[in-house]
């Protein structure tokens, strides 16, 4: 079958779901819902890893959302299905299974989710053992009182939700960039810990440079939002964390307003990149707070972007040029179907998909060059 074919096959299945939606209760509030002119048009929005892997399938996580959702499934559920092929690729190694794993060669998993409509959360960090933390933190959001556990905590709460634990997370790759890292940083063992985090971060940098690494190696995450034909805006990030952290470290992935941020009135956005420097700035929330008082997505992207930079002023955080010497990217839908994705630095992309199917767009940047220029 043609590349063409697929497409309107694609296009033409969605649009018999989007009608068959017409039909149906919403699963959130059991009213029947009817589509007007006017409604909704159903889209997803991610990080271009959304849109990149395919854990040895037919479809990438974009599609497999949209598709769901368009079939009348949960937003969040479908989202969720989405991210779980990219965590179970052994191929992305910044997400799930095979993600880079700490100092110490564990891989430690983040994960939130909120859902608009219930307005509920989920979360877990630094987890260890699982390979689709986003369910994690889906159990977490479903069956407790709570927003996020972590750490054995997590791991403990997993197995009793019935979750299979494995022992390690790692892959042949994961683990051969981990011994390459640790022999840069570390030939002897015994550098003392200042040296020891100095050499840890020169060493990716120069791993970096050389073409070893990828930016989203380092930072790699997958955020997904979605919005349904009846409006209704759910989201989940889901990551293996900043390659060779501190073991324990968590970053923005499974806080709420950092990683990501979702009210179900006004929209939703989530961010991978540096997770230290969104943190600082709770961007996810801000965009969504900019959104609110009528901003595009995308301005209210280049807002936070702006933010960061301003508030990035350590030196070792900093290139020649006294801009920032990292990436980060924000990914972000409105209440309207409007949508944007947005990066620090310019040469970036990320994944859409609505009813003419999946693509990779390139992001809006705020800065010119590389990071490391
Ligand atoms: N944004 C992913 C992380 O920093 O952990």
């Amino acid at each position: 079958m043609s590349k063409k074919m697929k497409r309107r096959d694609f296009m033409r299945n969605s649009a018999v779901a989007g009608l068959a939606i017409a039909a149906t209760k919403s699963e959130v509030t059991g009213f029947p819902m009817i589509l007007t002119q006017g409604a909704v048009k159903p889209l997803v929005v991610s990080s271009a890893n959304g849109n990149r892997f395919k854990n040895g399938g037919t479809l990438t996580a974009v599609q497999k959302a949209f598709t769901m959702m368009t079939e009348g499934a949960d937003v969040l559920d479908s989202l969720i299905a989405g991210v779980n092929i990219v965590e179970l690729d052994p191929l992305d190694d910044s997400v799930g299974y095979g993600g880079l794993p700490n100092a110490e060669g564990i891989v430690q998993l983040d994960s939130s989710c909120m859902h608009g409509p219930k307005k509920r959360a989920g979360a877990v960090g630094a987890i260890e053992g699982v390979r689709t933390p986003s369910l994690v933190a889906k159990a977490v959001m479903e069956n407790t009182d709570h927003h996020l556990i972590v750490g054995k905590g997590a791991q403990d709460f997993a197995r009793g939700m019935g979750f299979k634990i494995e022992d390690d997370l790692n892959t042949d790759n994961s683990r051969k960039q981990w011994l390459e890292w640790k022999r840069r940083i570390d030939p002897q063992h015994y550098l003392d810990p200042k040296k020891r985090a100095e050499a840890g971060h020169k060493a990716a940098l120069e791993m970096y440079a050389l073409g070893l690494l990828r930016e989203e190696n380092l930072h790699g995450t997958i955020n997904c939002d979605g919005i349904n034909s009846r409006g209704e805006i759910c989201g989940v990030t889901t990551t293996s964390g900043l390659a060779w952290k501190i073991p324990g470290r968590i970053g923005d992935s499974p806080i709420l307003g950092a990683g990501l941020y979702v009210d179900g009135a006004v929209g939703a956005a989530g961010s991978t990149g540096r997770g230290e420097a969104n943190l600082y700035n709770l961007c996810s929330f801000v965009i969504v707070e900019e959104m609110r008082r009528g901003a595009h997505p995308k301005d209210a992207g280049m807002e936070v972007l702006k933010r960061i930079k301003n508030n990035t002023v350590e030196k070792r955080l900093l290139n020649s040029r006294g801009l920032p010497n990292f990436g980060i990217n924000f990914y972000i839908l409105n209440a309207k179907g409007e949508f944007a994705g947005v990066t620090m630095y310019e040469g970036q992309s990320f994944a859409m998909c609505n009813e003419n199917g999946p693509q990779t767009l390139k992001a809006e940047g705020l800065l010119q060059g590389k990071p490391t220029d």
